[in-house]
């Protein structure tokens, strides 16, 4: 069985959708992988909670205590190492990783981002897309490379920005997607593995 490690940073939906897809099929999707650790910078995150509540392991690597990218990113690497993942899933990991860890795990590191990139990379999808007056907003799965919220794109989904919308709002309407789209994406890039 294939190894995944989730990162994340806070709630940790996504990282419980793909969970939960592990467990069971889910939408039709078999993810054919088992989530081996999820792992946070963040020691607070939310969704440690649940990754432990389903008997996962878990790991902390806060960057608080580095320095440097570099050496935040090696410290993370090591731990992500432990468990030897087929796949490197990051679900609402707000750092920006260093070339050299990205290369490490070139072909086998996705990430989830809340806009339909190439539109708005970055921070504040949701509220630029309405600054912009955008009739469509939505979620993208992509592979990472050293480029932030670039990279090969592997899975989107669309939905409407509605009149009066506020981030808040249009945020929880792309994020019902991207329960659905990111355990769906995983599981067709693990079928390539
Ligand atoms: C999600 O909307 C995800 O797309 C976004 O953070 C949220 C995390 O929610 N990711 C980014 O903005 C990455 N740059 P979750 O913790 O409930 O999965």
């Amino acid at each position: 069985m294939k190894h995944i490690v989730i990162l994340i940073s806070g709630t940790g939906s996504n990282m419980a959708a793909i969970v939960r897809a592990a467990e069971r099929e889910r939408w039709g999707v078999r993810l054919g992988a088992r989530v081996a650790a999820v792992i946070s910078n963040r020691p607070g995150a939310k969704g440690l909670d649940f990754a432990r509540e389903q008997g996962i392991a878990t790991g902390v690597v806060d960057h608080k205590a580095f320095d440097s990218r570099e050496t935040f990113d090696a410290a993370l690497q090591a731990e992500i190492d432990r468990h030897q993942p087929a796949l490197v899933v990051l679900a609402g990991f707000m750092r920006i990783l260093t070339p050299g860890f990205v290369a490490h795990y070139a072909g086998r590191l996705v990430n989830i981002h809340p806009s339909l990139l190439p539109a708005f990379p970055g921070l504040h999808t949701h509220q630029r897309a309405i600054d912009e007056g955008c009739k469509l907003a939505g979620a993208t799965v992509h592979q990472v490379t050293a480029e932030l919220d670039h990279g090969h794109i592997l899975a989107q989904a669309a939905v409407p920005v509605l009149p009066g919308d506020t981030a808040d709002a249009l945020a929880a309407r792309v994020l019902t997607q991207e329960h659905i789209i990111y355990p769906r994406a995983v599981a067709g890039l693990l079928q390539t593995m």
